[in-house]
């Protein structure tokens, strides 16, 4: 009978934590969801999506224009990450970075654009141009990517963020 309140106490901090935690652990699910990796809101499927647009001379040339108009600011003119307004402390990725390039398909580059991030921050592209505007800066920006394997990189460069 002595250990009877104690007892109680302990069920009560269980009922408690089981109420809680949940709650509790809601705020973090929203970042470490997978597929949110680092902030980027990016579906199950989207690493096997394609363009639905076809992708020709003209598209391409169209994603140019909005590439220049919209991205360079931050991701310079050839895609390195040297624009004006780059933010030294999170410098924007290196899109012309073979190995980073591996790692994102087509549509995993589709919805970073598509809806940007917070932190560092991207604007998201979603609320000022269309789908098909995007998938024609998607098939622009590959062109920007150096081809082989073997560009003299500095090692371990500040772009291993997945
Ligand atoms: C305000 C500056 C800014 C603008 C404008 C901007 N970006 Fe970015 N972008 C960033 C930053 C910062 C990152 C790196 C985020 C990180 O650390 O993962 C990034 C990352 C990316 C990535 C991911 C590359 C990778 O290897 O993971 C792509 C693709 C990209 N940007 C394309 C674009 C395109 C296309 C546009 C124009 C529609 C654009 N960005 C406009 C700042 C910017």
């Amino acid at each position: 009978m002595k250990a009877e309140p104690r007892t109680r106490i302990l069920l009560i901090a269980a009922v408690a934590w089981a109420l809680f935690a949940p709650l509790t652990t809601a705020g973090h699910v929203e970042e470490q969801t997978p597929g949110r990796a680092e902030g980027w809101l990016i579906p199950e499927t989207a690493a096997t999506e394609r363009s639905p647009v076809p992708v020709t001379a003209a598209m391409i040339e169209k994603g140019k224009s909005f590439y220049l108009s919209k991205c360079r600011r931050c991701h310079g003119q050839d895609g390195t990450g040297r624009g004006p307004d780059a933010d030294p402390a999170h410098a924007p990725s290196d899109l012309t970075d073979a190995r980073r390039a591996s790692r994102n398909p087509d549509g995993v580059m589709f919805y970073k654009i598509w809806n940007g991030r917070a932190n560092p921050r991207m604007p998201a592209m979603k609320s000022e141009i269309s789908q098909a505007d995007v998938w024609a800066i998607v098939s622009y920006i590959k062109t920007l990517r150096n081809q082989g394997p073997l560009q003299d990189k500095a090692p371990g460069g500040s772009h291993r963020r997945r």
